[in-house]
């Protein structure tokens, strides 16, 4: 993903971890020195709370390690994916800030008895909105831990009866040039799409999220509505979601058409099957300089291994 060489994609344009990182600590010290709050156009620019202060994470924790902190917001809402708004870490922060996702429609269709189009207030309001705090885990070996807000799948789900012939769940990103500016360039195949099978999605851990840090979504993590998948690599987590579709074969999904052999449909965090190009042993935490190791499912073994009982995960990638 990181270092993928579209043809239109020039290096130049994306920023490495460490460039972000030496920036980070650049921050870090002028912060020391009082200086983000002095500029704060240059705090606003870095991600920093629009308040001025970081929010406190609120959640419950699930499935968190002893040793795992929430990810500071300024790192949650700084580092992003969203090739939407460029393919630089830093872009979809400065590309998104302009982007309205109010009013928004959410069209659920497919195998269903339910069909609706529904205005995102009427498709969030029959749902209970949770905090929950999740282990995140990219498929480029850093890792995040993010206190999410937001509803259930499974609810959103069952509210559109689907027919015994669904077998999986298709999500859809918006598709409007004008507004997300990436679109514009050919980096991958838009609108960006991605799936699960529909046990999948009716799991428990399985999240639409609406909101970080108990505020709202901002644009740079795919607002008003993203899919939360935290046993999964972040590519699942598809931004800005227009269509819920629900299928009865496997969806394709943009990462694997842009690299079959590098990211599969499954996508689970495991440490056993390394991407062609790199480990998938160990991880880097966002915000720290160790390495640590990665863990089966990103920690959520007990909770969905036995979704996968009987399947080669070597294969199935
Ligand atoms: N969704 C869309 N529409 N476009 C993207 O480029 N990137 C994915 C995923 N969802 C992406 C997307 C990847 S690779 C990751 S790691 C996560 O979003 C990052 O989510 P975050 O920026 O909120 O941490």
């Amino acid at each position: 993903m990181l270092i993928r060489r579209a043809p239109d994609l020039k290096s130049s344009e994306i920023t490495t971890e460490s460039q972000y990182l030496n920036r980070r600590e650049w921050i870090a010290s002028m912060g020391a020195l009082g200086a983000v709050t002095a500029f704060p156009s240059i705090a606003k620019a870095l991600g920093a709370s629009p308040q001025g202060q970081d929010p406190k994470p609120i959640g419950t924790p699930m499935g968190l390690q002893p040793n795992d902190t929430p990810t500071p917001w300024a790192d949650v809402t700084g580092y992003n994916n969203f090739y939407e708004f460029g393919t630089g870490k830093e872009d979809p922060a400065e590309n998104a800030r302009a982007f309205k996702p109010l009013p928004w429609t959410v069209r659920v269709e497919g195998m269903v008895n339910k069909p609706a189009d529904y205005q995102l207030e009427d498709f969030l309001k029959p749902h209970k909105v949770e905090d929950r705090i999740y282990r995140m885990r990219c498929v480029e070996a850093w890792s995040m831990v993010i206190p999410w807000r937001g509803i259930q799948l499974s609810d959103v789900l069952k509210r559109a009866e689907p027919t015994s012939s669904a077998k999986f769940v298709e999500m859809t990103t918006l598709f409007d040039p004008r507004r997300m500016p990436g679109q514009n360039s050919r980096v991958l195949d838009w609108p960006y799409v991605e799936g699960l099978r529909l046990d999948e999605a009716m799991h428990p851990l399985t999240m639409l999220a609406t909101g970080v840090y108990g505020r709202t979504l901002p644009n740079q993590n795919g607002a008003p509505l993203r899919l939360v998948v935290p046993w999964k690599y972040g590519f699942k987590g598809v931004k800005s979601i227009v269509r819920i579709r629900l299928v009865d074969r496997q969806p394709r999904n943009t990462w694997n058409l842009s690299a079959p052999e590098e990211y599969g449909f499954y996508s689970n965090v495991n440490p056993e099957v390394d991407h062609p190009r790199w480990s998938q042993a160990s991880e880097r935490r966002i915000g720290e300089f160790r390495r640590r190791p990665t863990l089966m499912f990103n920690g959520y073994a007990d909770q969905v291994a036995s979704l996968y009982s009987g399947m080669d995960l070597r294969k199935n990638y």
